[in-house]
């Protein structure tokens, strides 16, 4: 029997204000807290994520998510064997904000500190909620991230590849933009492409001639922006029918691309692990029903078993973080005053840097 863990996580990277706790025993994994206070109100007038205005949201939040989720999961700091908290990759100020408050909160109690690396948090998540072994591929998909990875370990991942420009959910958060549509714009796009023709208007499949797993999405937002402006030089303004097709055209070239290359990247898993046949997949933009069936039918092809955990632990929040904590902290890592905010922290120590950086951060 090994000893059960009580960690405390906190989350505060981008645009989310996250506590929570989550507990391991023999038994499994429980979340008995997670509490998220999105900012999305704040940043909607400036269509992105204004750093300054994160940083200070978070400060102001924090110890309210903190009270929130210890209520919540019936605990207190006496119950707790560690706080976990993202310490990079992310908007610097939100960083800095949550790992002073987990600072504070060791230095006041004495418990071990444990900084974790906000993509662990995400790419670990199928083991909370599923209880995956490792190893296994993972496409991390969101308005941040894009990128395959081998999980091997709790600190052991391999890159596969991953956007050289825009994430996906980036480019569907644009093309919401640029047709008028509400931010998120990724649900306010898969809403209309449902109604329109995908057939209409051919967009690019960036980087599918390339026999890697690198993807590119800031062109197919330029193409979208053509086509509608040919629409508009037209026709003198757009339909209900040609935003719908727009956003139809645009999301089967997400879709294709995205599947492209997630069969590229499980045929290169599957020559080194045939033994363990697991897709994983984590982000906001795998709630696109679209996609994740795309996806689904590519791991199935393959042979491969395809974990989606449920929405509120893809999309960013602090149970992962506490759970990333929880495999560390086993692992014997513990970090003091010293640790660090990162706005750059690659998983994969050996890959190459990642040009660029997105509206919503750096992406590592
Ligand atoms: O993982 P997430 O909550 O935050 C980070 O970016 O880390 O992902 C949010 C992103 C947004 O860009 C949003 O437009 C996109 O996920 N998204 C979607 C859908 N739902 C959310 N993209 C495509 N289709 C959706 N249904
Ligand atoms: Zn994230």
């Amino acid at each position: 029997m090994t000893k059960a863990l009580t960690l405390l996580g906190l989350e505060s990277s981008c645009d989310d204000t996250a506590a929570a706790v989550v507990r391991r025993t023999d038994a499994g994994t429980e979340v008995l807290a997670s509490v998220v206070f999105g900012q999305a109100e704040l940043h909607s007038a400036f269509g992105g994520v204004v750093p300054e205005i994160a940083a200070r949201a978070h400060t102001e939040k924090l110890d309210t998510s903190v009270q929130q989720a210890l209520e919540a999961a019936g605990v207190t700091l006496a119950d707790l064997d560690a706080v976990a908290v993202t310490a990079g990759p992310g908007l610097i100020g939100g960083v800095l904000a949550g790992v002073m408050c987990a600072k504070g909160i060791c230095a006041a109690t004495g418990l071990p500190l444990v900084g974790v690396n906000h993509l662990a948090g995400h790419a670990l998540t199928p083991r909370m909620t599923d209880d995956i072994a490792f190893p296994y591929l993972m496409l991390l998909v969101s308005g941040g991230h894009c990128q395959f990875l081998v999980v091997r370990g709790p600190d052991d991942f391999s890159r596969l590849g991953g956007t050289i420009d825009d994430a996906p959910g980036e480019a569907f958060d644009k093309v919401a933009r640029l047709l008028g549509l509400p931010q998120p714009g990724g649900p306010s796009v898969e809403a209309e492409a449902a109604k329109g023709n995908a057939t209409r208007f051919r967009m690019p499949r960036p980087l599918l001639d390339r026999d890697d797993c690198n993807l590119s999405f800031s062109g197919l937002k330029t193409a979208l922006l053509r086509a509608r402006d040919g629409v508009i030089a037209e026709k003198g303004g757009l339909t209900r029918a040609d935003r719908a097709d727009l956003c139809a055209g645009f999301q089967e070239a997400v879709v294709e691309v995205l599947a492209a290359k997630l069969r590229r990247a499980l045929s290169i898993y599957l020559e080194e692990r045939p033994d363990v046949p697991t897709v994983a997949v984590a982000g906001g933009v795998a709630a696109n029903g679209a996609i994740r069936a795309a996806l689904e039918q590519v791991a199935a092809e393959a042979g491969a078993a395809f974990v989606a955990p449920p929405l509120r632990f893809c999309t960013d929040n602090a149970a992962m973080i506490a759970y990333a904590g929880i495999e560390l902290f086993e692992g014997g890592q513990r970090d003091d005053m010293t640790l660090a905010a990162r706005p750059r922290w690659p998983l994969d120590r050996s890959g190459p840097a990642m040009l660029g950086s997105g509206k919503k951060g750096a992406k590592a």
